[in-house]
């Protein structure tokens, strides 16, 4: 698709369709048109999510306009414009229009988040044509100069958090930790301030990270350990580090899964997978800080070499395990992570992503990130993001208390806290291997996957908490 910019005013657009945005009370956004007379009858209000197709409307040169709700007129914020934008494009191109206008929904930016989270689809894996849906050719964003340069800020973040969406649905034959490298080195090719590590399995055992190797030794997929650093603050400047689980398919090892459902756990990479597209969009938005992100890359599987229940290692702080369960995998490489980040980097914000454990789907659902944090200040600065993203966060206890139920009989540590508070002793185990306060563990468990397509959410993986992330991170640019 291609996707261009004019200062043309929205009704004089030579298109198939347009997208026009629609008040609770009928008027339109910056009264750009009178609807109400197309829009008294029937069951389209106005709402977030609501939709009305109108044709043929006076004074407006294109066949078709997307009437799409903003909701109240006080409340309309910029999750608002999101939705709007997505239900718009969608509308039009289910109808057949292969030509597209858009202006601002209120905010420039979100509404390209908005019209390119929701025109992303994952088909690549489809050989028949009869497979692939009506797609739109040309998208004409229209509005002033400034308004341009953020829809272009908008479309830049939601391709990076489309990348991690897509890293995070393809199926562990394909993107195997190898794959993960291959596919980083792709997207950051060209990129100014950027070096890539792609660590192997014998560098890691020089770290001593035997807590990531325990995971990697039941799989004969090459684990790897891969790094980004991007420098566009001074020299000196601490960095902003990002840290992601990835597992690229969890079948629990030793510790097996059932097989019912075993197939969503390809996406157990989603936190490795957002951290790389958060660097991404660090990079491709020139930020000026500096930042980095690790991922560790393997499957967990129950070969012949496997951990097994009751086995003991060592972490790269010396730390010794009891590996309870070798299904508690996420936590002991994210451990030798965290380390080895905190020892290196020596970052101002470190900031962990993990679909770390199905508590937390239970705890929150789908639609808050559990966040773990000893930082009131770094919790601050997360809920905010979250509520400007529409990327939320809920803020969980890390509490002394739960820490007697990872008490090991064998070693310093185990695996795993027992049935009560699964997320709040899997963040227990993580914060042992953490040495400063400004450390917060993003538990995406319940957040990765959507169950059904809705506004600019994909069926499958959706990329979170991307936007929040790199909103964020530009929060440490200006200031
Ligand atoms: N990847 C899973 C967590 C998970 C489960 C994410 C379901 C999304 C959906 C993780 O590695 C895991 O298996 N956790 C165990 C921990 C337990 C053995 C202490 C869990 O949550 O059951
Ligand atoms: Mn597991
Ligand atoms: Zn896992």
């Amino acid at each position: 698709m291609e996707a261009n910019t004019s200062n043309e005013s929205i009704l004089a657009l030579d298109v198939d369709g347009i997208v026009i945005g629609v008040y609770e009370d009928f008027s339109t956004i910056r009264d750009v048109i009178d609807l109400k007379p197309y829009l008294q009858i029937g069951k389209f209000k106005g709402k977030q999510g609501g939709k009305r197709l109108l044709f043929n409307v006076t004074g407006v040169k294109t066949p078709m306009v997307a009437a799409v709700g903003l909701g109240s007129k006080d409340k309309a914020d910029e999750e608002s414009v999101r939705i709007a934008a997505a239900t718009g494009v969608k509308l039009l191109r289910d109808n057949g229009a292969k030509r597209v206008g858009i202006a601002s929904l209120g905010s420039a930016k979100a509404t390209a988040e908005g019209v390119f989270l929701g025109l992303y689809r994952f088909d690549e894996l489809k050989t028949l044509d009869a497979d692939k849906r009506p797609t739109i050719e040309e998208l004409i964003f229209t509005g002033t100069e400034e308004e341009a340069r953020e829809w272009l800020i908008g479309k830049t973040i939601a391709e990076c958090q489309n990348f991690a969406r897509r890293m995070g649905e393809l199926p562990s034959n394909i993107a195997t930790p190898t794959y993960f490298v291959e596919q980083t080195k792709k997207a950051f090719d060209g990129l100014d301030n950027v070096k890539i590590h792609d660590y192997d399995e014998k560098w890691a055992e020089k770290q001593k990270m035997g807590a990531f190797l325990s995971v990697a030794k039941g799989s004969d997929e090459p684990a790897k350990f891969l790094v980004i650093e991007y420098k566009g603050g001074n020299d000196g400047e601490k960095p902003l580090a990002i840290v992601g689980k990835g597992i690229t398919f969890d079948t629990g090892g030793i510790s097996l899964k059932p097989s019912q459902g075993m197939g969503a756990m390809r996406g157990d990479c989603s936190g490795a997978a957002a951290t790389i597209a958060t660097l991404l969009g660090i990079a491709k938005l020139g930020l000026k800080i500096n930042a980095v992100g690790v991922a560790p890359l393997t499957e967990n599987m129950p070969g012949g070499h496997a951990t097994k229940p009751s086995d003991v290692v060592y972490a790269s702080n010396g730390k010794s395990i009891e590996i309870d369960n070798t299904d508690a995998e996420g936590r002991l490489i994210l451990s030798d992570a965290l380390v080895y980040t905190e020892k290196t980097y020596d970052p101002h914000t470190i900031i962990d992503i993990a679909t770390l454990t199905g508590a937390m789907m239970i705890a929150l659902g789908s639609h808050y990130i559990g966040t773990f944090t000893p930082s009131d200040d770094l919790w601050k600065e997360l809920e905010e993001a979250g509520n400007t993203t529409g990327e939320k966060f809920w803020r969980m206890p890390l509490d002394k208390k739960y820490k007697k139920q990872i008490e090991s009989q064998l070693a310093d540590i185990k695996n795993t806290g027992g049935r009560p508070a699964g997320s709040i002793t899997a963040a227990m185990f993580l914060k042992e291997f953490i040495g400063r306060d400004r450390w917060a563990h993003l538990d995406i468990a319940g957040v990765a996957w959507a169950e059904a397509e809705e506004g600019y959410k994909p069926k499958g993986n959706v990329g979170a908490p991307v936007r929040a992330l790199i909103h964020l991170a530009s929060k440490y640019s200006s200031s």
